[in-house]
């Protein structure tokens, strides 16, 4: 029996967020993201377009594989060729989904598919029936259908569901709609379709005009089940509807809209910041939820309320989404047995092989800084959770770095690289500063031409003894072809953590660059 309060949430972050430009991630990214999700307590991981790249394939096949207990779905377009790919990637995954996809709109079936409306309408139902062959959990999604007609779109929303559709999606593709019309749509497929409960259903809004949060609540209001969205709210173009929101939203008001969701919300936070360094783009300070002012409170008169009483002005608990006030200070003496404490209270429970990799970073952290607060916690957590470790060509043995107002900055590096047989390479080069002349003696070692695009520093904790993290975008260009990657770095000295991040960058373009080779040589066999 379905719980008809329950909102089944969808995460897309790995599909409609992953194909957004800045947010590229590789497979081993992919899979602890994806852990982390499971972790969240999502209904539905969508992760990925499995006929789109072999990239993709292998990562939504190894999610199914290795991430339990939650949905797989696997993107499809309405073709033979996209639907069977994607049952193969999806295949050994707990609970397997094929979701498939048509547009419903004039603009886009005479313009884009060069197709009649009655062709279009076979499509679809063809492809639901292809894709129920392979697995019973079908969802079918009419793209752009704001932009629909409506007496068409319910037609095409009757026959999928006839033809085994278990979810119809109604996508505000082009982030169109608006949210008492967007209530408007979803009611009148409500009141006009017969067998519409057979189905769940769900919205999938994008954010053009900032409301796709607003959009797909006044879709809830009108029955809609199911809840597509990204953490952080990124996706095409302006991003989609942002998850943190979202739930907060339906939890904070859940008097009025009386619905629930399955998601463990003391994990927002790290889940946030676990995609902030994978991918290297943090979030705006006001950002609602997890920006780090959305607890900040500055007004005199708001500071006196909270210290009275926290309800006066804080509609929700900070503790609610994973941000914890530490009851105890870790540093350098702190046990073992302290330290897993916390950690398991920030929610996190890591592996024997993470465990050790995190008790390495947590040492050498609290041997240069006097107290371990909750965010330096969760940042070498991230850390530790790069099981690709082993697999980095460079590795970073030393730096040091010699600057001053009169003397000019020189910095010496010393690396290992995996395929040298040399111990060391070690190179000194000055620079406009510290990370700089680093950059420059990195270089130097690997024969790297890569670019420096962007730098963005986040100071992760207060005081001066914070820890950095750096991010930097980074591009390669190898025989005409553009390779892009975010590389990140953490240490208590900027520029040390700046030098880093260049180096995390090297090793991301080396992962990217062997990819490509692979995908090239399988492409020469097939052909
Ligand atoms: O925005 C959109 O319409 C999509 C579909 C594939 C669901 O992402
Ligand atoms: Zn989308």
């Amino acid at each position: 029996m379905r719980d008809r309060n329950k909102i089944v949430i969808f995460d897309t972050t790995l599909r409609d967020g992953e194909q957004s430009p800045g947010f590229s991630m590789n497979i081993e990214e992919k899979l602890i993201f994806a852990e982390q999700l499971a972790r969240l307590g999502v209904d539905v991981i969508e992760a990925g377009f499995p006929v789109i790249s072999e990239g993709d394939f292998e990562s939504v096949q190894k999610i199914s594989e290795r991430v339990r207990g939650v949905s797989v779905a696997g993107l499809a377009r309405a073709n033979n060729v996209d639907i069977d790919a994607a049952a193969r990637a999806v295949e050994k995954a707990e609970r397997p989904r094929i979701h498939t996809f048509i547009s419903s709109s004039d603009i886009h079936i005479e313009h884009q598919l060069k197709k009649t409306r009655e062709e279009v309408l076979e499509m679809a139902v063809a492809a639901v029936r292809r894709a129920k062959k392979h697995v019973d959990d079908v969802e079918f999604s009419p793209m752009d259908a704001t932009r629909s007609d409506l007496k068409y779109l319910a037609s095409m929303v009757q026959a999928v569901i006839a033809a085994g559709a278990t979810t119809v999606n109604i996508p505000d593709t082009v982030g169109y709609t608006i949210p008492s019309e967007f209530h408007r749509i979803v009611k009148y497929l409500f009141d006009n379709v017969p067998g519409i409960d057979d189905a769940v259903i769900s919205v999938h809004c994008h954010n053009d005009l900032g409301l796709a949060v607003a959009n797909s609540l006044a879709a809830v209001e009108a029955g809609a089940r199911q809840i597509e969205c990204t953490i952080n709210g990124i996706g095409e173009r302006a991003g989609n509807t942002a998850m943190e929101e979202i739930v907060m939203g339906i939890r904070t008001r859940s008097d009025i809209l009386r619905v629930h969701t399955g998601i463990h919300t003391e994990q927002i936070m790290p889940t946030s910041k676990l995609l902030t360094r994978i991918t290297g783009v943090s979030v705006q300070p006001n950002k609602a939820i997890v920006g780090a002012n959305a607890f900040a409170h500055e007004s005199g008169i708001h500071q006196d309320g909270v210290l009275k009483n926290a309800m006066t002005y804080e509609i929700m608990r900070p503790e609610d989404i994973g941000i914890k006030k530490s009851l105890l200070v870790l540093g350098k003496h702190s046990g073992r047995h302290a330290i897993l404490d916390r950690l398991k209270s920030l929610g996190f429970e890591l592996s024997k092989e993470e465990m050790d990799r995190f008790f390495k970073l947590y040492k050498s952290l609290a041997d240069k800084k006097k107290q371990i607060f909750d965010e330096d916690l969760m940042a070498l957590i991230s850390e530790s959770m790069y099981r690709e470790e082993e697999k980095r060509r460079y590795r970073v043995e030393n730096i040091q770095v010699s600057t001053g107002m009169q003397s000019p900055p020189m910095t010496m590096v010393i690396l290992k690289d995996r395929f040298s047989d040399k111990d060391s390479l070690v190179e000194v080069a000055r620079g406009s500063g510290g990370v700089d002349a680093g950059i420059t003696a990195v270089k130097k070692i690997t024969g790297s031409e890569a670019k420096l695009v962007s730098f963005n520093l986040v100071a992760i904790t207060g005081g001066s003894d914070a820890l950095s993290e750096v991010s930097a975008e980074v591009t390669e260009t190898v025989n005409g072809e553009e390779f892009k990657v975010f590389g990140n770095g953490i240490h208590i000295d900027i520029t040390i953590a700046g030098i880093l991040c260049f180096v995390d960058a090297l090793n991301k373009l080396e992962y990217r660059k062997g990819l490509h080779k692979m995908n090239e040589q399988v492409k020469n066999v097939a052909l």
